[in-house]
């Protein structure tokens, strides 16, 4: 297994640029089945994650070729409707593939997705989102059944709470519903607008995009996509977060600022100076950050993503901060690995009261999951002296060669394989 060794305390400094989003290729990816022929998506990030995509899709029939960024998806032979356990169990947005393939098909069987480090990961609202589209689904043997012999018509459903991943499957599954759909309390994070656009772009009839209700009249067939990944705010956001923690200055290109705002006025209210162009944000840090108070929420709000970075920024505040994690109240796994740097963090339920340390001292450290993985790095890279991190796999699920943007920011940090 592979890991990383940090030496530390450095101060970040220099430029990177901001790779496609994780989170909106994988939708993205999913709704290609929606159509027949070759999708063709760009700006697209070579992950781990988008890898596995690639594979489950080739399980489907469908011909997926990844080079330079350019994602082809010829969907011209797929013929597949199961995803297996053995391939949903390492990615749950698999389960994305279960609304197009009931939508395309009539029929679709997707292995069950099952928790992830930090807790339970119901997929309830995707499936009774299908059943008001008029699909039957059942479970058996770990698998999710959904089946829809004489199509889909359209229904009216709302997400209680808003689902990113429910809003995007019931959404993709709605647009060859026979007739409308109204889905209110719609996810608005930006990797659902541009899953709305690019299904728009491809011919479907969706009203109310970037709001939380989407009004959908179903069409006989779409065009097969055409569209360019936005970048991935959770990644510009954890560089930013990465000057703030070794007191440097940081410049994140090719980043969309307007999908910054939460995460950019934490950053001021730390003390950093912040400056934005239209998609470059520069963060100066002050030596050490301020304390402060963070709650998540669904977008606009802080997001859940961003939670584990900003801990470990506030590891080494200037007095004492509370975190408030209202999406998954468990999502705290880094907490018992930060601590091994020195961070001194108390956890009472879904809150995390942080006292902020003079500085760390680096140690072995686990990573857990995917952003929690990038909270130790980070760490790591502040903390004196050397920091390894293991089973790294997570972080290569959703960074592109963090190590090499690190390092072009200074960073002494190097992958090592067993
Ligand atoms: C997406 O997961 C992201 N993953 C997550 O990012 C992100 O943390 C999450 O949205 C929240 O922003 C991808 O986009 C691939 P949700 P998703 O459905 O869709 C509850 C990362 O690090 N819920 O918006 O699974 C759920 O328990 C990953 O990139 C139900 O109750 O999240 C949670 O409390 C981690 N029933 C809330 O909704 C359901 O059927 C929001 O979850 C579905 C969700």
């Amino acid at each position: 297994m592979d890991r990383f060794v940090i030496e530390g305390p450095v101060r970040l400094s220099g430029e990177v640029r901001c790779s496609g989003a994780k989170n909106a290729v994988l939708p993205l990816m999913a709704a290609a089945l929606l159509t027949r022929g070759e999708s063709v998506i760009r700006n697209v990030p070579d992950l781990r994650d988008v890898r596995t995509f690639m594979r489950l899709l080739t399980i489907l029939g469908v011909k997926c070729d990844l080079t330079e960024g350019v994602l082809r998806l010829d969907t011209t032979a797929a013929d597949g409707i199961e995803a297996p356990y053995d391939l949903v169990k390492t990615m749950r947005a698999s389960v994305y593939v279960l609304g197009p393939l009931c939508a395309f098909r009539g029929e679709a069987r997707v292995s069950l997705p099952g928790g992830c480090a930090w807790g339970p990961r119901p997929v309830n609202l995707h499936l009774e989102g299908l059943r008001a589209l008029g699909a039957e689904t059942d479970l058996e043997g770990g698998y999710i059944n959904a089946r829809a012999p004489r199509g889909l018509r359209g229904g009216n459903f709302r997400f209680e709470p808003s689902s990113v991943g429910a809003t995007c499957n019931v959404l993709m599954a709605a647009v060859l519903a026979e007739g409308e759909t109204v889905l209110a309390n719609c996810a608005v994070e930006p990797e659902v607008t541009q899953l709305v656009d690019a299904l728009i772009g491809a011919g479907a009839r969706i009203e109310g995009g970037g709001t939380t209700t989407l009004t959908i009249h179903g069409v006989a067939a779409l065009d097969p996509l055409r569209c360019r990944v936005i970048p991935d705010r959770i990644e510009a956001g954890t560089f930013l977060a990465a000057a703030a923690m070794t007191g440097g200055e940081v410049t994140v290109q090719d980043c969309r600022p307007d999908h910054l705002g939460e995460p950019v006025a934490v950053l001021r209210s730390m003390g950093c100076r912040v400056e934005e162009t239209a998609d470059c944000v520069r963060v100066a840090a002050p030596e050490r950050p301020r304390s402060v108070e963070i709650v998540t929420r669904p977008f606009p709000g802080f997001p859940t993503d961003m939670q584990a970075q900003f801990m470990a920024v506030l590891t080494r505040a200037d007095g004492t901060s509370h975190i408030s994690e209202t999406i998954y109240p468990d999502r705290y796994t880094h907490t018992a690995e930060l601590r091994r740097l020195g961070a001194d963090i108390r956890l009472d339920g879904a809150t995390a009261t942080i006292f902020g340390v003079t500085g760390l001292s680096g140690a072995p450290v686990m990573a857990t999951d995917l952003r929690a993985s990038a909270a130790l790095i980070m760490a790591g890279l502040a903390a004196a002296g050397t920091t390894t991190v293991d089973r790294i796999y997570h972080i290569d699920r959703g960074y592109e060669r963090i190590e090499t943007k690190f390092a072009a920011l200074g960073g002494k940090i190097e992958r090592v394989s067993d």
